[in-house]
Parts: structure tokens; sequence; C-alpha cells
């Protein structure tokens, strides 16, 4: 295969991407209320239009599984109609755009979702930490319900309805967040997952619920390709705590690595074990390397073939023509992570492109 760099065109499912360089799922706490993303995001998105690919910050495939202020959903159709202005301005400007499905489980304050039912978990186990919530300020996290087990088949046909919407309002395909401390991951983790079940106990019935959340989007999807999944093995965020991490992930990529998925989008968190070296040849589709990249050691993981797509967070954040400046050599503008979740278009809308900046 001839050399590869984050410039060279790719494929997923059946349309090209223009580079290899893909915008992180970044949630910004900019929606309406009762979960609606707003005309800012319409903008904000199409400002990033020339990356490979977009990521949709995380949205609730239903309202249980919202749990931070201001964060989106896609189970009506105000919602989805919201969503569709979205996709149609990235696509006008010849992006491409998945949906990230962020069910956030316990990690859920009741003042900031529009429903009465209470944050649920595969076990009830209370996160430590708070959350901000607009009208208490800083809260601690409630302890969670313990999810029954005829349950969980209403759970994961959640994911599969949230694809079918993803897909009317315009999305390219669905991710699944099972990252992050959130639910899918709380499944996967033996500290949240204490169940003695078929979702609980060994690495194979904790994997159970990402596998089976993979096949309800799937065949909503009518086909695996337009469907991703991101993963953070071993990483500690929102009080998360696995016994042994290199056994569930191994089991789990080995589970889903000939489904036909579109990527796996691993999120590095520590520099040891190298948990890309280890899963990337478990999977047989497209490998998605996160965290903490810049150009140059993008263009080192694509050269040495270690992945398919590296994945900008921060960077695309702050930098809307981010696959300009990277062509060009051109100085990068800082994040001020004092407006990343602040509500409005300051820190939203206003970063600079290079014909605008002053750089
Ligand atoms: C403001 C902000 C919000 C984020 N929200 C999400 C999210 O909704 N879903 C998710 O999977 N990751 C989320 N992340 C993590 C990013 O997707 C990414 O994995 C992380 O920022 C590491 O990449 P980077 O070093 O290039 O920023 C968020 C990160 C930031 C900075």
């Amino acid at each position: 295969m001839a050399d590869v760099n984050l410039f060279t065109q790719g494929r997923i499912d059946r349309f090209e991407t223009k580079n290899r360089m893909i915008m992180a799922p970044m949630t910004r706490s900019r929606a309406l209320a009762k979960g609606v993303p707003s005309d800012l995001a319409i903008e904000y998105y199409a400002q990033r239009a020339s990356a490979g690919l977009i990521i949709s910050e995380g949205i609730a495939p239903s309202a249980v599984g919202l749990g931070y202020a201001r964060t989106p959903a896609i189970e009506n159709s105000e919602q989805i109609a919201a969503w569709k202005k979205i996709t149609d301005a990235v696509h006008a400007k010849g992006g491409r755009m998945f949906a990230q499905f962020m069910h956030v489980g316990r990690i859920a304050h009741p003042a900031n979702r529009y429903t009465d039912e209470s944050p649920i978990c595969p076990s009830a186990v209370k996160a430590a930490g708070q959350m901000w919530t607009d009208t208490l300020q800083m809260q601690d996290l409630p302890t969670p319900r313990a999810l029954e087990l005829k349950e969980i088949p209403g759970v994961i046909e959640d994911y599969g309805k949230a694809t079918k919407n993803a897909l009317a309002a315009g999305f390219d395909g669905v991710e699944l967040h099972s990252a992050s401390g959130y639910l899918p991951m709380q499944f996967l983790s033996t500290n949240t997952n204490q169940r003695s079940d078929a979702y609980g106990g060994s690495a194979t019935n904790r994997i159970r619920f990402v596998v089976e959340a993979l096949e309800a989007m799937t065949k909503a999807a009518g086909s695996a390709s337009k469907v991703g999944i991101k993963i953070s093995p071993a990483m500690p965020f929102n009080d998360i705590h696995d016994a042994d991490p290199v056994e569930t992930y191994t089991t789990l990529v080995k589970a889903i690595g000939n489904m036909g998925l579109a990527y796996l989008h691993v999120l590095k968190s520590l520099p040891e074990p190298d948990y890309f070296s280890m899963l990337r040849p478990l999977f047989k589709g497209a490998f998605a390397a996160g965290g903490g990249f810049t150009k140059d050691s993008g263009n080192a993981i694509l050269a040495k073939q270690g992945a398919d797509y590296v994945i900008y967070g921060k960077l695309f954040l702050s930098n809307p023509d981010l696959v300009f400046r990277f062509a060009e050599g051109l100085p990068l503008n800082e994040w001020d992570p004092t407006t990343f979740y602040a509500g409005g278009a300051e820190g939203y809308l206003d970063y600079p492109t290079v014909k605008t900046s002053t750089v």
C-alpha cells in the first residue's frame, strides 16, 4: 500500500473521506430545553466540514440516557428535525457526519433531564463526584437504579430506534459511545457491573450489552458498515474501574472484529499498555486512534500502519479549519476550556479561521 498520511483519501461505508482526520465527538452543552440541538450547532458543525468525518457530540438515544446540562437527544420528531438542519449544512459543504449515541447511565443528574425516570446502571453503584446543573449548581451524583434483567432488551432497542431516527435526520452513520464511564462501559467494567446474570461476571457476559447494542444498531441501519464504536480501555474517568481491562477489551474486540463495522475508535488515555497495537490486529475494519494527537504524531501512526484514521478533539474544537492549517503548516488557535460547556456562541462559533485570523 502506498504511504498514507493525514491528507490521503479514505473510504467509510459508501463514501470517500477527503482525508484521514476525524473530528472527535465533543459535548458542548448548547442544546435547548428538551434535548433539541440549537441552531448555533448548524454553523459550528458546518465550519468543521473539511474533516474527513465529523462525529457528533454525544446524543442520548432516549431521555433516560441524558445526564448533563443542555445536552441533546434523538427520540422525537422535534429533535430529528433540528438534527436534519445540521446534517444538511454539513453535507452542503461536502462533509460527512456520524451521530454518537451517548447513554450516560449513572452519570446523570435528574435536574438535567426532561424525564422523571431515575438514572440506571448495571448495578446500584453510585459514582464518586459531582455534576453541574443550571438550577442547583454543583450536585453529588445520585445512586442509580440497577437495571432489571427484563428491562435490558428495551434499553438495547432504544439504540435501534435512535439509529433509525439518526438516519432519518440525515446522518451518514452512527457510533456507539462505549467509553468514558457511560452506560456501555458500566456494563464492561467490574466496579459498576456486579450482576450475576447473563450480563455480568465473566468478560464474555460483561461484553454482551455492547455486542447486542451494536447488533440492534446494525439491524436498524440495514448494514454494519454504517455503525462505529468508541472505547477507552482502562480510562478511569467517571469513577470507572475494571479488574482486568486487557482481558475485557481483547474479548470485546474479538467478538465484534468480524461484524463488518465501519470503524473501531480507540481513545488511549494511558501510555501503557499500548491498546492501539494490542487491539488493531483483532479488528477487521477501519481503526481510528485518538487521544492527544498532533499533526506529527498523527502522520507517524498512519505511516507505520498503526491506524487508518486519526481522531482530533480539542484541536478541531479550536481550529475549524484544522485540515487547512495542518496542510499549510500554519499556527494553531489555543482552546479555551472555560467555554467548552458554557452555552452561547462565545468559544463555539468564534474561533477564527485563517482568513479571519490575526495569527
Ligand atoms: C469539550 C469536550 C467534550 C467531549 N465530549 C465527548 C463526548 O460527548 N463523547 C465522547 O466520546 N468523547 C468526548 N470527549 C472526548 C473526545 O472525544 C476525545 O476523545 C478527547 O478530547 C481526546 O482527544 P484530543 O486529545 O484530541 O482532544 C470530549 C472532549 C472534550 C474536550
